[in-house]
């Protein structure tokens, strides 16, 4: 049984890369799509490119670090389809690397701004249009695998990528009463614009005491730019979120070679509740027992 037939997604940074992969995906599986994206001109692009393989499709020109534009982009997708069945909180972007000192408060707003904040407004308005209507549905989010383990030089980047895994292992919990899934989306390097991200920073975010500016969009020299050319192909990651959805897997990997770095992580994490437990400090004392939540 096809559960996406005839509803409605609506995906955040949705007009190219990852956020187009997954509306295409699920244009296949019969939803209707309500694309949000910054850049216009990409944004009917990507309607035309949809609609010429004949998914039914609504854009709305929106910032994610905005929440009147996710009321906009809401009002959108209710006055082109009645209701709201799924968001994909996808939009994000990524300052270029770093070290601590070199690395801005400007970038440090933008992505704070874009890729937490962003996640949140979108849950905050979306989630209550699909409670509303009892039907259930999902909640996407795209994290990175910088949410599962800390990327060098990409404090920023990961601090949002992290907060995104937890805020989705905690919404699971909190949205599965009221039927509505939650994945998250975890990929390692994919072939998108991501280490171009500069070409969509708002005016509010560029540093006008620096001597150039931050990031210029056509910017050769990120030294991520390689890595994310010689990324996996972006139109696999849709088809992968649907064939994890079917499975209703709250993690989403795109990349399972990253594995053994993962496991290497919870080794860690494993060895040092080990010296924990036999630190003479901590032993017998009350109060250390696990609390379960709901
Ligand atoms: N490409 C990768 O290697 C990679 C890896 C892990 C995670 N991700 C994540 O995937 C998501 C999508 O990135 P991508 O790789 O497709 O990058 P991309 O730059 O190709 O696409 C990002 C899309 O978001 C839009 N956008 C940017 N800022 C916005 C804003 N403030 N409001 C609304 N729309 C905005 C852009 O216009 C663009 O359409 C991001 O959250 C990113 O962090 C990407």
């Amino acid at each position: 049984m096809n559960h996406y037939k005839g509803k409605t997604a609506v995906i955040s940074g949705g007009a190219e890369g990852i956020g187009f992969s997954i509306a295409e995906a699920l244009g296949h599986q019969g939803m209707n799509l309500v694309l949000g994206d910054i850049n216009q001109e990409k944004l009917s692009q990507a309607q035309t490119k949809l609609q010429q393989q004949g998914f039914p499709v609504a854009t709305q020109k929106m910032d994610v670090a905005a929440i009147d534009d996710w009321h906009k982009l809401a009002d959108t997708a209710v006055n082109a389809f009645g209701k709201i069945h799924m968001v994909v909180n996808n939009a994000g972007v990524a300052a270029a690397p770093g070290p601590i000192e070199k690395t801005n408060h400007s970038d440090w707003r933008w992505v704070i701004d874009v890729n937490l904040m962003g996640v949140i407004y979108g849950a905050q308005v979306i989630i209550p249009h699909i409670k509303s209507h009892g039907e259930g549905g999902w909640m996407i989010n795209t994290a990175s695998m910088a949410g599962m383990q800390g990327i060098p030089y990409a404090g920023s980047y990961t601090a949002t990528k992290v907060a995104v895994v937890g805020m989705s292992e905690s919404w699971a919990v909190e949205l599965a009463k009221h039927n509505i899934h939650v994945s998250v989306l975890c990929p390692a390097f994919v072939q998108t614009r991501i280490h171009l991200s500069g070409r969509n920073r708002q005016e509010e975010y560029v540093d006008r005491a620096s001597s150039k500016d931050p990031q210029p969009p056509e910017d050769k020299t990120n030294p991520a730019k390689d890595l994310v050319e010689n990324g996996i192909a972006v139109d696999i990651v849709g088809k992968r979120v649907v064939e994890a959805l079917n499975d209703k897997e709250l993690y989403i990997f795109t990349h399972p070679g990253y594995r053994d770095s993962i496991l290497e992580r919870a080794k860690q994490i494993d060895a040092a509740f080990e010296r924990a437990e036999k630190s003479p400090l901590l032993k017998d004392i009350e109060g250390a027992e696990p609390v379960q939540f709901m």
